[in-house]
């Protein structure tokens, strides 16, 4: 059977169960490193938590972000110019987006996300704020091109995609979607892509293991999740929220970590995790200015402009899709 989630589909089997959830969890948990990927935080619970980490405290890159979008108009109208069509990338509830689109004169606005009713819910409060300006909702996984609505077709374009939710991807994944949003995008087309700071490890791993507890909660939704959904019996109680730091990756891990030895059955399979042992949960990657142009470069992209916030904690950059030349 299949439904909605949002409007995105979503394939159920006869119990109901999410085949793609059930699928990534077991084969995540069979591993030697067991791991869930990190897009099945995201239910309506880990949703909310997540709107709610971006309130605490410790959690600066949202309020970092939103400073730069605030201070920078004039930098932006003048780097990017007014006429462009201003295509966000998983727009959500797209609260940064009037600070762009305040500062630029844009041509017309496209709001890319699965998720249908949120979506055009946004579209409409926008296309509000925004009188005269054309907005084009397109519901579509960004991860794949998309085709844009032909009423854009002739405009420059600029992709729009804050919040380092890149940062959420390995490299080669993160190189695909560059490329992928490239060739959405066209030739000529420029990006402002949100991408957080390496810092001091004590600053960043508080961002992700708040004293409120607020992102434990939102790990550990991952395994009450399972439990309500595939028929799991995690024993969550035993399990501990770790925000860890790799350094050679350069990025905070989240995991799930076993208190003590424990079993636990999801979709009548057996599991068993040893004391220490956890489920990796979700990679939150920091750039440098070196490493995120090397990214960018790596996915077609050549950056022209990086804006910081007053503390130096997060990073806009603005990349331009050149035609690319013979080395050297
Ligand atoms: C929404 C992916 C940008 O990595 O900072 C916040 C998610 N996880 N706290 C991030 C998250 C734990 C967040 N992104």
């Amino acid at each position: 059977m299949a439904t909605e989630r949002g409007l995105e589909l979503v394939d159920k089997d006869e119990d109901g169960v999410d085949r793609a959830f059930r699928a990534d969890v077991l084969e995540g948990l069979r591993q030697a490193h067991k791991a869930v990927p990190a897009r099945w935080l995201y239910d309506d619970a880990g949703s909310q938590l997540f709107e709610d980490i971006t309130q605490i405290p410790e959690y600066y890159p949202t309020r970092a972000e939103t400073e730069i979008l605030e201070a920078r108009g004039k930098a932006f109208a003048k780097a990017i110019g007014p006429g462009r069509a201003v295509v966000e990338f998983g727009s959500g509830s797209s609260v940064k987006t009037p600070l762009l689109l305040r500062a630029i004169d844009p041509a017309a606005y496209v709001p890319l996300d699965i998720a249908g009713d949120f979506l055009r819910a946004a579209a409409a409060d926008l296309a509000q704020k925004f009188p005269g300006l054309p907005v084009h909702p397109v519901e579509a996984d960004f991860m794949r091109k998309v085709d844009l609505p032909p009423e854009v077709a002739q405009m420059p374009k600029l992709g729009f995609f804050p919040g380092s939710t890149i940062g959420n991807m390995v490299p080669r994944t993160a190189v695909d979607l560059l490329r992928t949003m490239r060739a959405t995008l066209g030739e000529g087309s420029m990006l402002l892509i949100g991408m957080d700071l390496v810092k001091d490890h004590e600053v960043l791993v508080a961002a992700y293991d708040d004293a409120g507890g607020v992102t434990a909660e939102f790990n550990l939704n991952l395994a009450r999740r399972i439990n309500r959904e595939l028929g799991g019996t995690i024993p969550v109680d035993e399990l501990r929220h770790d925000a860890r730091w790799n350094d050679d990756f350069a990025r905070i891990e989240m995991h799930l970590e076993a208190q003590r030895d424990i079993a636990f059955e999801v979709a009548g399979e057996r599991f068993e995790m040893a004391a220490g042992e956890t489920i990796h949960t979700e990679n939150s990657h920091k750039f440098g200015r070196r490493s995120s142009n090397t990214l960018l470069l790596a996915g077609g992209w050549t950056p022209v402009k990086r804006w910081l916030d007053c503390e130096k904690r997060f990073s806009l950059i603005l990349a331009e899709a050149t035609i690319p030349r013979t080395a050297p």
